[in-house]
């Protein structure tokens, strides 16, 4: 097993805009433009960049839910574009509004039990693995039969970190966890991140134009613009030695935030 729990080479996608798609398109926005990332085994990665920088789609792409153009993405071992399948069990994905990436008909249980359905449990284990996933987080047996729209958005944002973690993958892709938080409540997700990394073994890939939360939790951080990584390094050297402008903005302001 190699070093990298993620590694990315050559991702590219492009969008047809307008036009009649891809048989006629007005233009076609590359989002992603040969993207290179490697994210270690337990060290956490932030990808900041401003809005429309193609943070979201190569996000989207790790996790499965997109197919890139070109490029390669392994995990751990395995080739995620041969087998996604195979892919999804060892990763999982979080996204920004967990109001709209939670099912709003179903108990919070069975939300966070979901993910198991593949690993064929008995019943009782599923159950038992769903509650230890939800205490993880915070969140009580009490709180097992409550549909999401009875729990704050906080509180929310903690079970869609409940179910991201029940299937215990080594990485977790979180997609602006916190934009959508106040921030004290933001900031306590950030401390419930982190101490979700040192207990499940997880590490995070975290997506996000909030500096603040990249620098309270990242160990090395991408800068992308434009659909290109233009930066890449630890946080540390990034602050100290950014040989780009923009990159160099972007992690001033995190450090002052
Ligand atoms: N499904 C889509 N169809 C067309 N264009 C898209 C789609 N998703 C993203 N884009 C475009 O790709 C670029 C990158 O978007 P995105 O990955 O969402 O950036 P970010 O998350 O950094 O804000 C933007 O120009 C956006 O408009
Ligand atoms: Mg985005």
């Amino acid at each position: 097993m190699s070093d990298a729990l993620l590694d990315v080479r050559g991702l590219t996608k492009a969008y047809a805009i307008g036009g009649r798609g891809f048989v006629r398109p007005a233009a076609v926005r590359r989002a992603l433009d040969r993207v290179d990332l490697v994210v270690a085994r337990g060290r956490h990665m932030g990808v900041v960049g401003e809005s429309g920088a193609g943070k979201s789609t190569l996000a989207r792409c790790i996790a499965t839910l997109e197919r890139p153009d070109e490029g390669a993405i392994r995990v751990g071992d395995v080739d995620a574009l041969a087998d996604p399948a195979a892919a999804r069990a060892s990763l999982s994905m979080v996204f920004q509004d967990p109001a709209s990436s939670l099912d709003p008909r179903w108990r919070a249980l069975d939300i966070v039990a979901e993910p198991l359905v593949r690993l064929a449990l008995a019943p009782a284990e599923r159950r038992a693995r769903a509650l230890a996933a939800m205490e993880a987080v915070g969140l009580g047996a009490g709180e097992a039969a409550k549909r999401p729209h009875e729990f704050s958005g906080g509180q929310r944002q903690r079970l869609a970190f409940a179910r991201a973690i029940v299937g215990r993958p080594a990485l977790v892709i979180a997609d602006e966890p916190t934009s959508a938080l106040d921030p004290s409540t933001a900031a306590r997700l950030l401390d419930l991140m982190a101490r979700l990394s040192d207990e499940a073994g997880v590490t995070f890939l975290v997506v996000s134009h909030d500096l603040h939360a990249i620098d309270r939790l990242c160990d090395d951080v991408a800068v992308m613009r434009e659909g290109r990584i233009v930066e890449a390094g630890t946080r540390a050297m990034l602050a100290g030695a950014a040989r780009d402008d923009y990159a160099r903005a972007l992690v001033a302001a995190a450090g002052r935030g």
